[in-house]
């Protein structure tokens, strides 16, 4: 049986899955397993407790009630009610160090399900599954859900909630017998949406300690699970969320699964965000081009389009050294506020007489590069194409689902919509010099029906391909994900954009916590971080240039705001930031992320070290007033402790606001080991709330 067992290693984490009597069981996900491994069937053999099964019984993978598995199974669906139970058998089982590829049968359901698991060099997980059905009758399948082992050892997890402008707030409880369902029935992955599903110890921190997690690369429907059993058995499950009848198999027919990837780390939260962006970050399509500074103009602009106002931004975007510039919405026919035109993505001759050319020229002539707001998927009642196709709207019966922003969603499985849109969008971005588009999706799909049928998995599948379509037009087009801020950053939309718009919220002290928690998985150089306009649009809150700068500077760094307003020595300052942000971009952009487990609560220390250890840049930031007179000591972790840094502080747009008479010493540069910066590390000063400064950490 020795065939019948693989082992998929890396220094990081091991997956060790083996065959036995025809189930397959995933005998061992974490810490890296080596050696003699042939005896682990035997060792993990269990007791037969009383009143029990007579025979020990292995669910296996698929979770099978036939297999005396009294859990979620990993598979649900039905032939007109028979073929309601499964009992499948491994019929292949290929594996190569990194990969394993099983097909299980199930001749009497007349299914096959193949699954497949392949670790990368940084142990990242991906793991696939296709249901084909062998039948010559419909098979409906009502559900397929991965899983995966988890210790006893995780006893909590933690998990992400939100809502518009407030995305991807932590929440962390202890497992308990039962299930923990996190579901998305949203359409899109959504503000709520837990962007990963993370199980830990009670102990695991940024830095230190065991972590498992999941994310489901998928932006439609979607539930994440965490099991435990009455046996102690547990373990974490995601998939994508069927709605009634969605998918029906017919003879021959397959289901792909959305993909499930994995992570476990023995280094905290960090250790599980480092793997996340390697992985992501070698992609063969990851951004590679320098992520150009950006200028978006909603919150400057809003719906006012003004040609000369337009102009007079772009005068000091230029000036301060932007390389791209958005015009957002409002540019296309009737659009003068969020009640009208969606669906008509045609320049409106009433703000734009001579089109869009002329702004692009005056913005290009400037070595800039111009960017444009769609939202495809989108229609407004009180628009020519509602008007001439009102069945071309996701929808189900004569029933017209509720409105949201003014809006019905496009049901882009219709052919006629479909091409609407792409012809439409492609039409303009093949007349004018377009380097990026922002791809908004404003609302919730609800009752959201395709010719009868549920249809979200459909629409999913749709926007993938108009994306995949418009950049094969498009060469070197780029797509930013947007859905009124953070509602559609997942693992599944990535592999069709280049940036994510991470919260409408350009309130830097809100910012800290979102940007914090959506890079746990998505790396900076995707999250689109602006600097706002000094009152905050969303908080009212008015924060220093100094701190929306430092927080801005973590992300694809971009400024929103009105600009023509900035003082002249904010207009320096802004100067002064950008081309610090270009000096260190390269660097932002591919270093490891360090979250510090800082012990006080009213701060936060977080920022990035390179992958030799030669640079760091840490953002220290006040949230709240300190209690004690001095601040916890700032420490870094990540440094080599065997090398001697510079340290000092640095205010490429200003310094913060402070609390003291003087500053501590070493904030105008002195020379360290790594060891005593990370064991003992440096001062805090006190700053006044909602501040922050930088701190740039150099080896010597
Ligand atoms: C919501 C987006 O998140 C904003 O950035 C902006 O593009 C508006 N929509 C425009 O309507």
């Amino acid at each position: 049986m020795s065939e019948q067992r693989a082992l998929l290693s890396t220094s990081h984490s091991s997956l060790l899955c083996e065959v036995v009597d025809g189930a397959l069981l995933i005998r061992h996900w974490g810490a890296p397993l080596s050696g003699d491994l042939s005896r682990i069937a035997q060792a993990m053999k269990p007791s037969i407790a009383n009143s029990a099964f007579d025979q020990i019984q292995s669910g296996g993978i698929m979770r099978e009630s036939s297999r005396g598995f009294l859990g979620r199974p990993a598979l649900s669906g039905h032939r007109n009610g028979s073929s309601w139970s499964t009992k499948f058998e491994v019929t292949d089982f290929h594996h190569s160090d990194s990969k394993v590829k099983i097909t299980l049968r199930d001749l009497h359901a007349e299914l096959e399900v193949v699954i497949s698991f392949e670790m990368d060099q940084f142990g990242v997980l991906t793991q696939n599954a296709t249901v084909n059905n062998l039948g010559d009758t419909n098979y409906s399948l009502d559900d397929f859900t991965h899983w995966l082992p988890l210790p006893e050892e995780a006893t909590q997890t933690l998990d992400f909630a939100g809502r518009w402008a407030n995305e991807r707030n932590p929440q962390r409880r202890d497992i308990a017998t039962g299930t923990w369902i996190r579901d998305t029935r949203e359409g899109r992955s959504g503000h709520n949406f837990s962007i990963a599903d993370i199980a830990l110890t009670s102990h695991t921190t940024f830095a230190n300690g065991d972590a498992w997690a999941t994310s489901i690369a998928w932006s439609g429907n979607s539930q994440y699970l965490v099991e435990r059993l009455w046996n102690g058995e547990q373990s974490m499950g995601a998939g994508e969320l069927l709605l009634p009848g969605e998918v029906q198999l017919g003879a021959g027919e397959s289901y792909q699964a959305p993909t499930l990837i994995s992570i476990y780390s023995a280094s905290g939260l960090d250790g599980i965000a480092s793997a996340f962006h390697s992985h992501i970050r070698a992609r063969a399509l990851h951004p590679r081009r320098p992520r150009p500074l950006t200028l978006n103009m909603w919150e400057a602009i809003y719906f006012n389009h003004n040609e000369e106002k337009i102009k007079k931004l772009i005068d000091v975007a230029a000036e301060i050294g932007i390389e791209r510039v958005v015009l957002d919405d409002g540019w296309f026919l009737g659009r003068r506020n969020d009640r009208i035109g969606l669906g008509d993505w045609e320049i409106d001759p009433a703000v734009w007489p001579q089109g869009l050319s002329p702004i692009i020229k005056y913005i290009n002539d400037k070595g800039i590069e111009f960017g444009l707001w769609f939202e495809g998927e989108m229609v407004n009642p009180d628009s020519n194409i509602y008007r001439e196709h009102p069945e071309w709207i996701l929808h189900e019966g004569d029933r017209v689902p509720p409105l949201w922003r003014n809006q019905l969603v496009l049901d882009l499985s219709h052919e006629g919509a479909y091409n609407h849109v792409l012809e439409q969008v492609s039409a303009i971005l093949s007349t004018h010099s377009i380097a990026y588009i922002k791809w908004d999706h404003n609302r919730v799909l609800v009752d959201a029906g395709h010719l009868g049928k549920a249809g979200v998995r459909k629409q999913t599948q749709a926007i993938y391909r108009l994306f995949a379509e418009l950049k094969k037009r498009h060469k070197d087009l780029e797509i930013e994900s947007c859905a009124s801020g953070g509602a559609r950053v997942d693992l599944g939309v990535i592999d069709y954009v280049d940036r994510f718009w991470t919260s409408d919220n350009n309130d830097a002290l809100a910012r800290q916590n979102i940007q914090r928690w959506t890079s746990q998985v998505i790396p900076p150089e995707m999250l689109g971080t602006h600097i706002g306009p000094t009152h905050g649009h969303q908080t009212g809150r008015t924060l220093e240039l100094s701190m929306r700068a430092t927080t801005a500077l973590f992300g694809h760094a971009g400024i929103e705001w009105d600009i023509t307003e900035a003082s002249t020595q904010e207009r320096a300052y802004l100067k002064s930031w950008a081309d610090y942000y270009k000096a260190n971009r390269a660097f932002l952009h591919s270093s490891t992320m360090v979250r510090v487990d800082y012990p006080d609560e009213h701060g936060l220390l977080h920022g990035v070290v390179s992958k030799d250890k030669s640079h760091g840049l840490f953002a220290y930031v006040q949230i709240t007033p300190t209690v004690a007179v001095n601040p916890a000591p700032l420490k870094f972790p990540g440094l080599d402790i065997a090398s001697n840094y510079e340290i000092k502080a640095v205010y490429p747009a200003g310094e913060p606001r402070y609390m003291v008479v003087q500053k501590p010493e070493w904030m105008n540069g002195i020379h360290i080991s790594g060891s005593a910066l990370a064991m003992v590390g440096v001062s805090a000063p006190i700053l006044a709330p909602a501040n922050a400064f930088l701190i740039e950490i150099n080896k010597i």
